[in-house]
């Protein structure tokens, strides 16, 4: 019976995951004026916040902290797999002109926010379009039209390989988006966690069981990653535990990005036997220190959940 029960219940995964249909309209018909202040947005989040140039640019991970090598920027190529707890092997596409410049700014609103290739292809949540259905409307414009201004970079990325089953799952991931509200600065919590979902800290900061965040566990750390380089690292508790950032103050966590805001910090080379870091400190440095200000006071507001974790176990 046990040798059946689990073919079984698979094949109806698979199947059920098949027959649903994709839940993501028609890209929408739309036309994003290239206005002063949505290239200077969209250039802070893109470039300082949400990530989009730490992933899809090459990271150097012979230094350490792993900035994006020069030349590659936006190009892709980085690669996700299953050491560094990723379901198969998954590429950072290109994001520059060269290759979305055949793509309408619907379509790119539409991969960015719901999940949904130019093509229809379904992608996989590396790509934290759950996070970035969240952020308002004008700041995904914004950074759609800052990309359209990034130098072309010809870069063909091989295809991913997703494993069995969630190849055929991943259909069920993308939904359709609604954008949210940013929030006022004044309503201090709100718009700290605004930025935290922007600059994605949950997604490496909370363990996951068979690609899914472990519910209970949001920002208690503990999911472990292969570092290219050699070795593991579990991503630290960052909620206000005695385990996590309860002794932390608001200054020392602003000064603990904003002391790498420079080009030597960019620099370090990676020692013999030294681990490396996935976290991307050096891209976050040059956030503004009243948004890493808001990030440290929504972190500050979260459950604290017991969960001590040993950042680097293999040293
Ligand atoms: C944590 C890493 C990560 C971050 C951060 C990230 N991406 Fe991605 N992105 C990916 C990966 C990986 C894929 C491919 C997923 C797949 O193939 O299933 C992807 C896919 C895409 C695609 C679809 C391209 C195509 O050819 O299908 C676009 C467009 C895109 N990302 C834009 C962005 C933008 C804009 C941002 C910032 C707002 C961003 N990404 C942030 C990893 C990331
Ligand atoms: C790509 C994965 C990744 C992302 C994204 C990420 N982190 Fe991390 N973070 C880690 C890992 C792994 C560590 C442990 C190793 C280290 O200290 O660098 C860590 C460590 C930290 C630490 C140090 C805690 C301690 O006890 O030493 C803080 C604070 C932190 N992260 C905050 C954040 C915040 C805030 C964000 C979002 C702005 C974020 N992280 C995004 C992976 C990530």
């Amino acid at each position: 019976m046990r040798f059946l029960l689990a073919p079984v219940l698979l094949l109806s995964i698979v199947s059920c995951s098949i027959l649903l249909p994709i839940k993501v309209n028609q890209a929408e018909d739309i036309n994003i004026d290239s206005t002063p202040e949505r290239l200077d947005r969209g250039e802070y989040l893109v470039e300082h916040v949400t990530g989009c140039t730490d992933c899809h640019s090459q990271r150097d991970w012979s230094i350490f902290m792993a900035p994006a090598r020069p030349g590659t920027h936006g190009a892709g190529g980085e690669v996700f797999n299953e050491e560094m707890g990723a379901p198969g092997t998954i590429y950072a596409p290109n994001i520059t002109p060269a290759a979305l410049g055949s793509w309408t700014d619907g379509e790119i609103v539409r991969a960015i926010t719901s999940g949904l290739s130019k093509n229809g292809v379904p992608l996989f949540p590396i790509m934290p379009y759950p996070n970035y259905a969240r952020l308002s409307q004008e700041d995904i414009y914004s950074i759609v039209a800052y990309i359209r201004t990034l130098e072309p970079i010809e870069n063909e990325v091989p295809e991913r390989k997703l494993n069995f089953p969630l190849n055929l799952i991943v259909r069920t991931i993308p939904k359709q988006a609604e954008f949210g509200p940013l929030p006022y600065k004044t309503d201090a919590i709100a718009y700290g966690k605004y930025m935290t979902t922007a600059a994605g800290c949950t997604d490496c900061h909370t363990p996951m069981e068979k690609g899914q965040p472990i519910e209970g566990m949001e920002f208690a750390g503990g999911f472990t990653m292969g570092m290219l380089s050699g070795g593991t690292v579990n991503s630290a508790n960052i909620t206000p535990h005695e385990t996590g950032i309860k002794s932390w103050t608001r200054e020392g966590f602003i000064q603990r990005f904003k002391a790498l805001d420079n080009p030597a910090a960019r620099q370090v080379p990676l020692a013999a036997n030294q681990v490396n870091t996935p976290m991307p400190w050096t891209y976050y440095a040059s956030m503004q220190a009243e948004d890493l200000g808001a990030i440290y006071d929504y972190l500050m507001s979260i459950p604290a959940i017991d969960n001590t974790v040993v950042k680097y176990p293999d040293l």
